[in-house]
């Protein structure tokens, strides 16, 4: 399926799943707007994808955060989705975790996706929607990960509302709970070091069935999916 003249922003471009997700859609014809934080990889992704318009910002600037969609919305002369795929780990026991990185851990995976998306909503036509990664983290919370599982769930919980407020107006809210992946996300983590994992799933494979997949079918249906979950 091709989605030529779908106009799509992927926040976190910069990343391993917004990265792959951002060459997918570009490969099968969408025109993208891409952001994220660090600026001269941001350049560099966008340049390899054919020029694509860019935008960098942090996560802790929620103005910023929630100005990306219009951004994009006005680069690509509308909006039809918006990928958020911006995240970072961080481990650690409960009773031990150091204020400042549980802080960061919610401001970076809640505070900051939920203000990309609340500007997005504002933006997107009927039929639009956004796709924003969660994890299994949230139905399945691990031991010496309870910061950055309560980020990923208060971020799931909002996203459920957000989906329900959302139909009436034609606009879908996707809640995409990816697997434990083979790309070293763990051991980026801001904060700590990561219990004994699982082997991750392939992030390719994973990010086309849980992401693109569902994305393109519903750019393609135009349809509202309430609450829907990849
Ligand atoms: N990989 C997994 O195993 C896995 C599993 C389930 C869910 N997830 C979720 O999937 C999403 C993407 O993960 P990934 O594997 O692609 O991780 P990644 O490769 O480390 O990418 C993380 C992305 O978040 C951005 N980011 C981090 N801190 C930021 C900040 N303070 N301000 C703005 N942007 C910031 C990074 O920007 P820069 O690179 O520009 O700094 C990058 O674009 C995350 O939400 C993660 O929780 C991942």
């Amino acid at each position: 399926m091709r989605v030529g003249g779908k106009r799509v922003l992927v926040v976190g471009a910069t990343g391993s799943v917004g990265g792959l997700a951002a060459g997918r859609l570009a490969e099968l014809g969408a025109s993208t707007a891409l952001a994220g934080r660090d600026r001269a990889r941001l350049a560099g992704r966008a340049a390899d994808l054919g020029g694509r318009p860019y935008h960098s910002f942090e996560a802790y600037d929620l103005g910023a955060c929630e100005a990306l969609a219009p951004w994009a919305a006005e680069v690509l002369g509308g909006l039809d989705a918006v990928v958020v795929a911006l995240g970072v780990a961080g481990f650690g026991a409960a009773r031990d975790m150091p204020e400042a990185a549980a802080e960061h851990l919610l401001a970076v995976n809640a505070l900051a996706p939920m203000a990309i998306v609340r500007g997005a909503l504002r933006v997107l036509p009927p039929g639009g929607g956004v796709s924003v990664v969660t994890g299994t983290i949230v139905d399945r919370p691990v031991s010496g990960a309870a910061d950055y599982a309560a980020a990923k769930s208060a971020l799931a919980a909002w996203l459920g509302v957000a989906a329900r407020e959302s139909r009436r107006a034609g606009l879908s809210v996707l809640d995409v709970r990816l697997p434990h992946l083979d790309n070293g996300f763990a051991g980026r983590a801001v904060v700590g070091t990561p219990p004994p994992l699982p082997e991750g799933a392939d992030a390719a494979g994973a990010v086309e069935s849980h992401l693109v997949a569902p994305l393109l079918e519903r750019l393609g249906s135009g349809a509202a999916a309430e609450g829907a979950r990849t």
